[in-house]
Formats: structure tokens, C-alpha cells, sequence
């Protein structure tokens, strides 16, 4: 279960100020002007607020930066934290802001003193976001629960507003939570076994074992994990908040617990990182949690196919032929481009089943959008711009970075086969393009689609605003607003 910081919302109380002993966090606009609130912490450490606005330190902090002072004089708090940031901010400077102080929050008691800022919750957001740690596997730590008490005008309002928020927050802490599992303990059975739980919150959740996979003919999918002691899996997750016959959108993600690179074995340098090589399915996961936990008004159907790609006597061979559920066949030139060969058949299938209004698929998918667009951007494929210009607009308003690429038919020309109907790489030049090319052979003429390729985004080797270093939970935020604006307003 996510693990998220506790909040509370109250009035504020000033005479509450001088004795709490934790940190306290106090909003200041950029022009210095001080709320009741900070008023009373620059009186109770004997001016420390005001000198820090006369020696210009405001002026010199960009929107979204904190300031302590530790251990001020005059007060049992810790540490005084200064946000700083207007009265009317910007959704994603006051996330800035909040997510400062939950990076410094560490253990125990933490108050803020938000007065009547308009972006209240917003703050307290970006703090849930930040104060997120993965640490299952570390013997000496003992999880104390961590505590943030939001003094602020209308308390019950903002605990309204929040709420959703906090949805948001604990579906991202569930991607990372699952990106940063190794491998050994997230099996494909394991992660079936997370997402069965979430029956609990009221999605459906069926886990499709091999047998079922076989008759289904999902070919391409069984021969990236046939290498595997662990079964391959299909989870199909459905929320249904929407109207009643109203067909859903489709989010599809690859879900490759690890990825050697089968038979065409990668090289070992690095290969620890590709227990993040089920990113997609991670942030699907993470999606269908929020929409769950908020009550979306949508009906929205998630499906991930879980497979491990080992090398082993019976995995599958370069140049062995496979046979994809829509019935083309594959010829498998290396068997390290596997994501497409798992996510042509899921998305096969949740075409097949649901008719989906829209299909979104998110994979990390390639090295080569990594070489593209760094770790700032994931990458955008469609055929359909008012999804695409719907989904950029999402994640634009949720400040997760997200680039259009090309599609067309001379990238699709690429994968000719001499001997099948395709084979599953086209060469080293325009390498993401050719594989969203693959994908797209199995997607409906009338099928709106994006394809999102987060191998840059999905975990990270420095710490980002709203996350420490290791996985971000890329997408989950945008996703959802995208379900939001389609589905609810
Ligand atoms: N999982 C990898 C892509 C990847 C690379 C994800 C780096 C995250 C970080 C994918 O399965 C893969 O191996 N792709 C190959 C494709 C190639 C063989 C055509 C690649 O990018 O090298
Ligand atoms: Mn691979
Ligand atoms: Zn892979």
C-alpha cells in the first residue's frame, strides 16, 4: 500500500505557533507583505521574517523556493521554513513549493501556516508528491509516519479540495512504488497479485493466465516471456464511474519485469536498470488507483501485459517467425525490441473486447527517445490529433513534459520481411518512429491512438521537483486530467 504523508486541516491559531515543536513552513508573498500568520513568526524569533525581506532574499528566490532558518530564537520549532510564493500562484509553482518543504519534511511533525493562499491544496500536492521514499528493502529504518497540519482560511474547503488531490498523489506512489521494485520480488505473479487487491477500491480486476493467452492466440506476447519461469500474465482493470453503456478509454501498458534482452543479450553495464523496463504497466497501474480512489466519472479500462524476457533453452530465437492475435505474422530479429511484441497483442485485444473510444499505450519502449528527447520529455505518437493535442494539453497543465514525433509510411516501409508479414525492428535510424510504426499495424483504422514512449521519463538518475531520484510516476497526473477532461467536463 503508498505510502503517503498524513494531513490535517485547521484554522489557523497563532497562539499555537510559539510551542510547536516540529518544523513550521509559513507562506510569504514575493513582495514581503506579511500575513497574520508570518506577522506572528517574525515577532515570536524576534524579526527574522522582516530581516530576511530587507536583506532582499525574497526578491532574489524564484517562485516555488524555500528558505529555512533553522532553529530560530524565541520558538520551540526546529526550523522555520519560508515559501515563497504569491497569493494567487500558479498551480504548478505552489506544487514547487509544497514540494520543497516535503523534501526537507524528513521524520515527525510538520505545520503550515498557508493563511488564505488561493492554491492552498495545491501545496499540500506537491509536499504528498515530494515526501514519497522507497524504502522496503533498508533493514535500519523504521517507517515513522510523517504528519503535515495545514493552518490555513477555510479548513474544510481546502480539506474538500485536497481530497482528489491526495488520489492523484497515492496512484503516482503506487507507479513508483512498482518501478522501483527489483525484480526478484516484482514477478509478473507479484504484480498481478498488487493489482488484484485494488479490487478492494472497487475496479475489476481479471488476471488471463497462459492457457487463456493460447487460445486467444497471443503469440507475439508468449514468446517474450517463454525464456521465463514466471508466467506471462494479461490484467485487465476496469472502472466503470461513467454512464452506464458509454464504450471506455483504453490505457494499455508494457509490463516487462525485467529485460535482459533475451537470446540478443544486452550488455551488463546498466542492465540493473531494466527492472524499470515495466514502467507503461506501472503507470496504467497507478492511473486506474486514482480513478478509483477519486470516483472518476468516466469509464476507463486499463490492461497490462506482464512478461520477463530471459535468455534461456527455451526462449525465443532471432529469426523465429511468431504469430500475433490479429493474425500477422512476426519475424523476431532481435529479441531485445520485445515491448512491441507484448503491446501489439494487449492492444489487439483491448480493441477486440472494449471497441475503445481512444486507446493510449505507454511503454518504455526505446533507447533511441532517450538519445531524442533526454529525460525532459516522453515521446507522442498518433493518428489522431484531437486525442494528441488533448493528451499535450493534459500534460502541459500537469507539467510533465511530452513531445509530438512523426509517423508515416516510409518509417512503416522499415519493417518489410523477406519471409513474414513484418519483422519487429527497422534498424538503428528514426528507432523510436519505426517502432510506434509496429505498434500502429495493430491499431484500427478508426481507432484513435497515442502511443507514449517514457523510457527517458519513467525513472530518473537525479531527483526531479516533484520526486526523489529513481522512479517518477511520469504520466500519472496527465492521464488522469486527461480522463477528467474528456470524461467530466
Ligand atoms: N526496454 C528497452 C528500451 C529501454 C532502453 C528502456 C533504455 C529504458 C531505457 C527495449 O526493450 C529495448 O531493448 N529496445 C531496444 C530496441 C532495439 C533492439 C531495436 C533498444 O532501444 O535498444
Ligand atoms: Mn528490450
Ligand atoms: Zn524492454
Amino acid at each position: 500500500m503508498p505510502n503517503l504523508i498524513a494531513t490535517s486541516f485547521t484554522a489557523v491559531d497563532l497562539d499555537a505557533l510559539a510551542g510547536f515543536e516540529g518544523r513550521i513552513a509559513v507562506v510569504v508573498a514575493s513582495d514581503g507583505k506579511l500575513d497574520a500568520g508570518a506577522r506572528r513568526i517574525n515577532r515570536l524569533s524576534k524579526g527574522a521574517l522582516a530581516r530576511l525581506v530587507e536583506a532582499g532574499k525574497l526578491e532574489d528566490a524564484k517562485a516555488g523556493a524555500v528558505i529555512t532558518l533553522n532553529f530560530p530564537a524565541g520558538m520551540a520549532a526546529h526550523a522555520v521554513d519560508v515559501l515563497v510564493l504569491d497569493r494567487r500562484p500558479s498551480a504548478l509553482d505552489a506544487r514547487k513549493a509544497g514540494a520543497a518543504l516535503g523534501k526537507i519534511m524528513g521524520e515527525g511533525a510538520a505545520l503550515l501556516i498557508a493563511g488564505s493562499n488561493a492554491k492552498t491544496a495545491q501545496i499540500v500536492l506537491g509536499a504528498a508528491m515530494r515526501a514519497y521514499e522507497f524504502n522496503p528493502h533498508k533493514t535500519n529504518t523504521d517507517d515513522k509516519s510523517r504528519t503535515l497540519s495545514v493552518m490555513c482560511a477555510k479548513p474544510e474547503e481546502v480539506e474538500v479540495e485536497v481530497k482528489p488531490l491526495l488520489a492523484i498523489a497515492e496512484g503516482a506512489h503506487m507507479t513508483r512504488d512498482l518501478v522501483n521494485e527489483p525484480a526478484n520480488v516484482l514477478t509478473t505473479t507479484e504484480f498481478a497479485d498488487r493489482l488484484e487487491e485494488m479490487e478492494s477500491l472497487g475496479l475489476e480486476v481479471e488476471v488471463l493466465e497462459e492457457a487463456e493467452l493460447e487460445k486467444l492466440g497471443m503469440g507475439t506476447l508468449l514468446c517474450v516471456g517463454q525464456g521465463s519461469d514466471s508466467p506471462s500474465k494479461v490484467v485487465v482493470m476496469q472502472w466503470k464511474g461513467g454512464e452506464k453503456d458509454a464504450k471506455p478509454l483504453a490505457l494499455v501498458g508494457k509490463g516487462v519485469v525485467f529485460d535482459t534482452g533475451g537470446i540478443s543479450l544486452k550488455p551488463g553495464a546498466g542492465m540493473e536498470d531494466m527492472t524499470m523496463d515495466m514502467g507503461g504497466a506501472g503507470v496504467v497501474s497507478g492511473v486506474m488507483r486514482s480513478l478509483a480512489l477519486r470516483g472518476a466519472k468516466a469509464n476507463v479500462v486499463g490492461l497490462v501485459g506482464l512478461v520477463e524476457n530471459m535468455p534461456s533453452g527455451n526462449a525465443v530465437r532471432p529469426g523465429d517467425v511468431v504469430t500475433s492475435m490479429k493474425g500477422d505474422t512476426v519475424e523476431v530479429i532481435n529479441t531485445d525490441a520485445e515491448g512491441r511484441l507484448v503491446l501489439c497483442d494487449v492492444m489487439w485485444y483491448a480493441q477486440d473486447r472494449f471497441a475503445p473510444v481512444g486507446m493510449i499505450d505507454l511503454a518504455t519502449l526505446t533507447g533511441a527517445i532517450v538519445v531524442g528527447l533526454g529525460h525532459e520529455n516522453a515521446g507522442v505518437f498518433s493518428n489522431n490529433d484531437d486525442l494528441c493535442n488533448a493528451f499535450l494539453k493534459a500534460a502541459q497543465t500537469e507539467g510533465e513534459g511530452a513531445w509530438r514525433m512523426p509517423l508515416g509510411q516510409a518509417y512503416d516501409d522499415l519493417l518489410k520481411s523477406r519471409i513474414a508479414d513484418m519483422k519487429n525492428i527497422g534498424g538503428r535510424a528514426a528507432g523510436s518512429v519505426s517502432a510506434a510504426q509496429f505498434l500502429q499495424r495493430f491499431v484500427k483504422e478508426d481507432t484513435p491512438w497515442v502511443h507514449l514512449d517514457i523510457a527517458g521519463v519513467a525513472s530518473l538518475k537525479s531527483e526531479s521537483t516533484l520526486a526523489p531520484t529513481g522512479a517518477t510516476g511520469w504520466g500519472v497526473m496527465a492521464l488522469n486530467r486527461l480522463v477528467s477532461d474528456m470524461f467530466e467536463s
